[in-house]
């Protein structure tokens, strides 16, 4: 099977140095030699990881409270062609961020491409400690990485192209096709945005309730069969025990066992068109580097699950 690799060192959607290491790292570590000879993959673009650092302008004051919104948007919309470009000639697309702030960009390339092929709409499901749908007006940080639903569901709209004006109705996403799953540090106006919108939200809660089972099921039949899904995994999602080497760890999230599970699910539908692995920030490295390995062990692990690992 055919696998488009978009690897993208960007992390101008946060504050953080260091997740732009991230595409270097899991590679480093063998991510893709794993997908080629472990899992039998036809490797395309993975030649390079993208910084696109000509694409950040030397001044890019704040638009309606966006940090780096000019850089953001840019390198987005750059993502989304490269995302579109693989996913148009009906290749699985895998994306190495990166901030989560890239996911406007694969998602929307993502949509596009199926639209295009099969006349469809596509399902997002979203694992992660945050819900990441505040709008410019919601959010407290100004951090983007913190908007990326906001703007593929149409909820954030802006006219200029240099601020996300580029997103059209074909790039983005129905809030009915979306779901979450791990959520448990929400803001009080994303509260609003989830219950206003009917949004459908596996917390921790849901999974302390019911098991990761009993979640995924609920979380498909909500999707519908025979729909693409993109899976776009937060490696925040996971307890920190597991990956501390992140920049808004959150304690009491997945283990690592759970992580793999939601992948493992994700891929035996056979629906599955794109998978995000963002938020590895190699360089927070509580215990001295350990948690680095661990956290990049964590991310690769998931990865050859969303692509069909199987423990038997
Ligand atoms: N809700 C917070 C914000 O909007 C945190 C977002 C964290 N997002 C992430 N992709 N790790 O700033
Ligand atoms: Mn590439
Ligand atoms: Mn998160
Ligand atoms: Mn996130």
């Amino acid at each position: 099977e055919d696998l488009g690799i978009v690897a993208v060192g960007f992390s101008g959607g946060q504050g953080k140095p260091g997740v732009d290491a991230a595409p270097t790292a899991l590679i480093e570590s063998g991510l893709l030699d794993q997908l080629r000879d472990e899992l039998g993959y036809n490797l395309h673009g993975h030649d390079a990881v993208h910084n696109y650092t000509d694409l950040v302008p030397a001044q890019d004051p704040p638009h309606r409270g966006m940090k780096n919104p000019r850089a953001v948007s840019a390198v987005t919309r750059k993502i989304a062609d490269q995302v579109y470009a693989q996913a148009r000639e009906g290749r699985l697309v895998l994306t190495l961020g990166g901030d989560h702030s890239v996911a406007i960009g694969t998602i929307a390339g993502s949509a596009k491409a199926i639209r295009e092929r099969l006349g469809r709409e596509i399902a997002v499901i979203w694992v992660d400690a945050h819900a990441d749908i505040n709008t410019p007006e919601t959010s407290g940080s100004g951090n983007i990485h913190g908007m990326p639903v906001s703007f593929l569901t149409g909820l954030a709209r802006e006219e200029k192209e240099e601020f996300f004006g580029w997103l059209k109705d074909e790039h983005r996403i129905s809030v009915k096709k979306l779901v979450y799953i791990g959520l448990r540090d929400v803001d009080a106006g994303e509260k609003r945005i989830l219950r206003e919108n009917g949004i459908k939200a596996f917390s921790m809660f849901d999974i302390d309730k019911h098991g990761i089972g009993r979640v995924m099921e609920m979380a498909l039949a909500h999707i519908g069969s025979d729909t693409p899904i993109h899976l776009s995994f937060d490696v925040d999602a996971l307890d920190p025990m597991w990956a501390p080497s992140t920049g808004t760890p959150v304690r009491g999230g997945l283990t690592l066992r759970e992580g793999d599970y939601i992948c493992e699910v994700v891929h035996q539908t056979g629906s599955l068109i794109a998978v995000d692995l963002v938020e590895v920030n190699p360089r927070l490295a509580p215990e001295n580097d350990i948690g680095a390995h661990e956290t990049v062990r964590a991310g690769c692990s998931l990865v050859r699950c969303a692509l069909g690992e199987s423990l038997l």
